[in-house]
């Protein structure tokens, strides 16, 4: 049981956003699919769902139990759990179909109570799914959230890039390491095996580059993908590996590996943490 005086997320070795800036990119499949990756290797995984106004990952991963109010605390919420992870998102406190028409402040607030007042109990990775640009949630998500990290997330176009930039910046400002940048939808394969590239080649592993960013992977186009999100099944329980699985399985090793490595690193050495992947 947490103690009254016990920040919320202490017993939450790993809190790492993942955010792009930019809309539609993949955030939340890869959130989802990091998630999924993570648990089947036996961490403990949570998962918010930090779109107020277009939750997405209750439909992507539905609920085996219900999250419900904590019996004898008042306002606090347990969390749901599908597929062992832990799940909290606006969708669960709207109609689906229904528009979550809240001002600003109150948005903050349900962000503030996802993280203070969801009994989050003891993980090994608490997954963000950040919503799309670099606002007022998104400050409260890293002033608040005791962050350890963020994976950004874009597609290959210079469109996205401009977009991703700026939340880098923010991330940089805010002094949270990036553990990487992550390129989805970068190819797909033809029925013969051959890759072709519908946003232009390369855009991302150079971006990384230009921004001294680790580059944690590709994500390819995949049908598959986006069947499963639409479903609500997962990708990894499909039988043989899609082009896209293998790629979630390499980055949630590759995020694995960073924050074990982070966890070492004293308090005075995290600001540095960045600078000391690139070397
Ligand atoms: N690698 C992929 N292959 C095929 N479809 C994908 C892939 N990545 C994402 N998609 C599909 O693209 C759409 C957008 O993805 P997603 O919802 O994860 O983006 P997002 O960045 O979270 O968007 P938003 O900013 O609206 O929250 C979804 O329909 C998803 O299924
Ligand atoms: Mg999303």
């Amino acid at each position: 049981m947490t103690s009254s005086t016990e920040h919320n997320l202490a017993r939450v070795r790993h809190v790492v956003a993942i955010a792009a800036g930019k809309g539609g990119v993949g955030k939340s499949t890869l959130a989802l699919n990091l998630a999924l990756s993570l648990s089947a290797k036996g961490f403990k995984v949570g998962l918010m769902d930090a779109d107020i106004y277009g939750p997405s990952l209750r439909k992507m991963l539905p609920e085996e139990i219900a999250p419900v109010q904590h019996p004898d605390i008042q306002q606090r919420i347990i969390p749901a759990v599908s597929r062992g992870i832990k799940l909290v998102s606006m969708a669960y406190f709207i109609h689906e179909g229904d528009p979550a028409s809240v001002r600003a402040p109150i948005a903050n607030g349900i962000i503030k109570q996802f993280i203070h007042q969801v009994d989050w109990g003891e993980l090994d990775f608490l997954l963000i799914d950040f919503p799309p640009g670099t606002g007022d949630i998104q400050l409260t998500l890293i002033q608040e959230g005791m962050l350890s990290g963020a994976v950004i997330v874009t597609t290959p176009q210079q469109i996205a890039l401009l977009d991703v930039a700026k939340a880098i910046e923010m991330f940089r400002q805010m002094q949270v390491p990036i553990l990487g940048l992550v390129e989805n939808m970068s190819y797909y394969l033809t029925e013969r095996g051959d890759p072709v590239y519908p946003f232009g080649q390369g855009g991302g592993e150079k971006f990384a580059h230009e921004t001294g960013l680790f580059f944690l992977g590709k994500v390819p186009l995949d049908p598959e993908v986006s069947r499963c999100c639409d479903e609500g099944i997962s990708l990894f329980s499909e039988g043989a590996g899609t082009p896209a699985s293998g790629a979630f399985e390499s980055i949630a090793d590759k995020v694995a590996q960073q924050m074990e490595s982070f966890e070492k690193l004293e308090k005075d050495q995290l600001k540095n943490f960045e600078l000391q992947w690139q070397k």
